[in-house]
């Protein structure tokens, strides 16, 4: 049986990674997905595969940083299916490749989640089941100090937020986070394959690092119907490496 009896789910930064692997696996559990991402190549691809599996899929080309753009695409997404659910994920990198200050790094990383779902919540009213944000060990149970600062600040203002938005609004949507540690991604491939990376990995309980799958089937599954009493948690997705 799919995890989702209907309705669409709008996806930022589904183009690669993990929201990648979320938006195959919403499609497959049976949910339309407007994925959203500012790379159309990848859009585009992802939107075939989806479509030749069965399933339904819309790319639209929207940076999370442009706050025009954001409610251009809400209005889209809305257009193109009934969006009830959210996945914050798009995010920028905790090393950025050109520098950021740690103004623009929060706006960019913690303001776009607040803009797109307060966005949604406007456009979905009493239709909104649930919400799921991409927060990160390193804003919640670890800090590793290898992060541009505005990072894991970020992201453990993300982890409260949803749980602000699961107390206010009773339910309706849930709202929960997920909190990967390491996970192999377009982002990490260059530094988790190294000696240092790999001997930090070793030293955890699962010994590796995760595969994106792994975060996307936590993802849906606290977006799905399945943990209807599931609501403002934090959920580490990191084989146990916070706790050592
Ligand atoms: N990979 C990890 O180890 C890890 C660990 C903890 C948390 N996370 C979080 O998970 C999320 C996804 O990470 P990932 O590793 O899959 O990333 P990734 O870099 O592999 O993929 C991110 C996708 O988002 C898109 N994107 C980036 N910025 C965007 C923007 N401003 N607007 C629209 N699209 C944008 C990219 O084009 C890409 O398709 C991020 O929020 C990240 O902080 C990742």
């Amino acid at each position: 049986m799919d995890l989702f009896e209907h309705g669409a789910v709008i996806i930022t930064g589904a183009g690669k990674g993990i929201g990648r692997a979320t938006a195959l696996t919403a499609a497959q559990e049976g949910l339309a997905v407007a994925a959203w991402d500012r790379d159309s190549v990848a859009l585009d691809e992802l939107v075939s595969v989806i479509g030749a599996a069965g399933g339904t899929a819309k790319g639209f080309v929207v940076d999370v940083g442009d706050s025009s753009a954001v409610e251009t695409a809400l209005d889209a997404s809305f257009a193109f299916g009934d969006c009830r659910y959210l996945v914050n994920n798009a995010g920028p990198l905790s090393r950025p490749t050109s520098p950021m200050t740690f103004e623009d790094g929060l706006v960019l990383a913690m303001g776009s989640v607040y803009q797109v779902t307060t966005g949604w919540l406007k456009r979905a009213g009493d239709d909104a089941e649930s919400v799921v944000s991409l927060s990160s060990i390193s804003g919640t149970t670890w800090a590793g100090g290898a992060s541009d600062i505005y990072y894991p600040v970020a992201k453990s203002a993300i982890a409260a937020y949803m749980k602000e938005i699961a107390v206010r609004h009773r339910g309706r949507p849930r709202a929960n986070a997920v909190a990967p540690g390491g996970t192999i991604t377009a982002r990490t491939q260059d530094h988790i394959n190294t000696p240092g990376s790999l001997e930090q990995f070793a030293r955890s309980p699962l010994g590796r690092p995760a595969e994106a799958q792994e975060i996307a089937d936590v993802i849906c599954f606290l977006l799905s119907p399945r943990a209807s009493h599931v609501n403002g948690v934090v959920l580490p997705v990191d084989g146990g490496y916070a706790i050592t």
